[in-house]
């Protein structure tokens, strides 16, 4: 017996529950004096609003919604900043409301987030970590002292780019190009194994350093995927992406590693002691040593996750965004040929970039900061939470809501950046004083408030010297057939924001 003939189904049932769903999505938003939003659907809410690229969806919400926009993903209310008035309000007016972070599942493996200090909670271990970082770490008197360290390495991703080139013509293909990112990547892997273990990890005779890379990258990617087990608990169990368990895997094997690398140097310090450049290893481990801070102390584990949180703040976020800048000189060529001509003006042909040199090249600062501005790495900075219920921007915000500080709306504000905002025009930022230090809202690849990044006196630093030598030291040329129009400006959203197709340039060495 059929209780329910199909066409009753199909005439009355189907098309109530339709109804129902509709009225529901559309009585969703704007009520209880949250600010306002698209209307979501029951249980997913606006997860299949967001699309590939939520921050450029995000960004043309504004228009419709204004400066901030009310989601709900999953059963997890967000708040989006949207415009640089709302990120004034809130890193000026309501910082310390959301100054905590919110933990996903991936971030629990191995009690990776009890660690981390970009996930800590804000009290003492986040305070001690920091600290460690900005001032006995990343001071410009302690970035001055490993100068060397960077130059060397810059220096050895230029031979490396040299060979790869060579390679390419042998082989008759040159102009389909080089992967620059992957170049860049490795560089500031290596730069960051130097300034934090004195390790070359990306040479071939190190199987550790090799072992450590991959698991690193294997952990990057897997942390880079939205995890539906976020935004639906019940699937926690099921960990439905396998992100979970890939994390663990990655993890594991790069905690052994580092943990590796802590007990070896552990070793040495007692047998050899002496004058020797303190790297970040050893300030760690002095801290340790020290009786004074028995409150705060770091045990073994944790100091391995900070090892490995170095690593994952400053690779990718410098290696995409050198990509970006060049991407977009290559097709802004007469951007190009002034930064080129500043260059050769201020360094000359007879040495190389060095990080003293910074000061003296406006328009390569002018270049970063364009790049930052348009292609933030991390377009909706870490997400914050809220601690309390609040009112912000007399709208209600409830205890535990994360936000999304969108910097790539920000950045491309039609209110703030008034002379086409969605161009590359480094020249915006001749004369004007707006960096990305924290100050001004309107540019906050970096953040901003108490958990602005930590390191960006390093990742200065590292940004100037990396594109300032490939431009002095290379022509560069887009690959074959590929042109300003045919170019694809799709980005990906992993673990920072990437070219979704690499870019791929042709470098010829400059006669000198
Ligand atoms: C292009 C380079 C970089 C960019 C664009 C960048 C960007 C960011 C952003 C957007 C945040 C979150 C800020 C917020 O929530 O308000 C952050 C946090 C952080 N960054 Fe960076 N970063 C870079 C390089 C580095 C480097 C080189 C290091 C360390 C050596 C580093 C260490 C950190 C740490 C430890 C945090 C967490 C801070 C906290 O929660 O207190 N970053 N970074």
């Amino acid at each position: 017996m059929e209780y329910f003939p199909s066409n009753f189904l199909v005439c009355f049932v189907i098309p109530s529950l339709l109804f129902l769903l509709f009225r529901w999505r559309s009585n969703s938003g704007g009520n209880q004096g949250l600010p306002p939003g698209p209307p979501g659907w029951p249980l997913l809410g606006n997860m299949l609003d967001l699309g590939a690229m939520p921050h450029k969806t995000l960004t043309r919400l504004r228009h419709k919604f204004g400066s901030v926009v009310w989601l709900r993903i999953g059963v997890r209310n967000t708040l989006v900043i949207q415009s640089t008035k709302a990120a004034t309000e809130f890193f000026k007016n309501h910082d310390l409301t959301f100054v905590e972070r919110n933990i996903n599942e991936g971030a629990r493996v191995h009690d990776y987030h009890k660690g981390s200090l970009a996930l800590a909670p804000y009290g003492t271990q986040w305070r001690v970590l920091r600290r460690l970082v900005t001032v006995d770490m990343l001071t410009n008197k302690r970035i001055n002292e490993t100068a060397m360290i960077r130059r060397k390495c810059v220096e050895n991703m230029q031979k490396w780019i040299e060979e790869e080139a060579s390679k390419l013509n042998d082989n008759g293909s040159s102009s389909n190009g080089v992967h620059v990112a992957r170049f860049v990547f490795l560089m500031t892997f290596n730069l960051l194994g130097n300034l934090m273990l004195s390790r070359d990890l990306v040479d071939p005779n190190s199987k550790e350093g090799l072992e450590f890379f991959d698991a690193m990258r294997g952990l990057m990617e897997a942390n880079g995927h939205a995890n539906m087990a976020d935004y639906f608990p019940w699937l926690r169990w099921l960990d439905p992406q396998g992100v979970k368990r890939r994390m663990k895997k990655h993890v594991g094997k790069a905690l052994e590693i580092a943990s590796g690398f802590v007990k070896a140097r552990v070793k040495e310090r007692k047998l050899v002691g002496g004058e020797k450049t303190r790297d970040f290893l050893d300030v760690m481990l002095d801290f340790e040593d020290d009786g004074n801070h028995e409150s705060a102390k770091i045990s073994d584990h944790h100091l391995n996750i900070f090892i490995l949180e170095i690593f994952m703040a400053g690779s990718e976020t410098t290696s995409s965004t050198t990509e970006w800048a060049l991407t977009e000189l290559l097709c802004n060529p007469e951007t190009l040929i002034k930064a080129k001509s500043e260059l050769n003006r201020v360094i000359g042909p007879n040495r190389k970039i060095e990080e003293g040199d910074i000061d003296n090249l406006p328009y390569l600062q002018c270049i970063i900061k364009e790049t930052l501005r348009l292609h933030p790495p991390i377009p909706f900075l870490v997400p914050r939470k809220a601690v309390q219920d609040t009112k912000f921007m007399g709208y209600f915000v409830p205890k535990d809501t994360q936000v999304f500080v969108n910097a790539y709306a920000i950045g491309r504000d039609p209110d703030v950046w008034t002379n086409e905002p969605d161009s590359f025009k480094p020249e915006r930022f001749i004369g004007s004083k707006i960096d990305y230090k924290g100050q001004h809202y309107e540019l906050i690849p970096f953040g901003a408030g108490r958990r602005m990044c930590a390191g960006v006196p390093l990742g200065h630093r590292m940004l100037h010297l990396t594109l300032g030598l490939l431009l002095h030291q290379f022509d560069w040329a887009l690959g074959r057939n590929v042109t300003k129009e045919s170019m694809n400006w799709n980005d990906r959203l992993g673990i920072t924001m990437r070219k979704s197709e690499p870019l791929l340039a042709v470098p010829t060495k400059c006669l000198v």
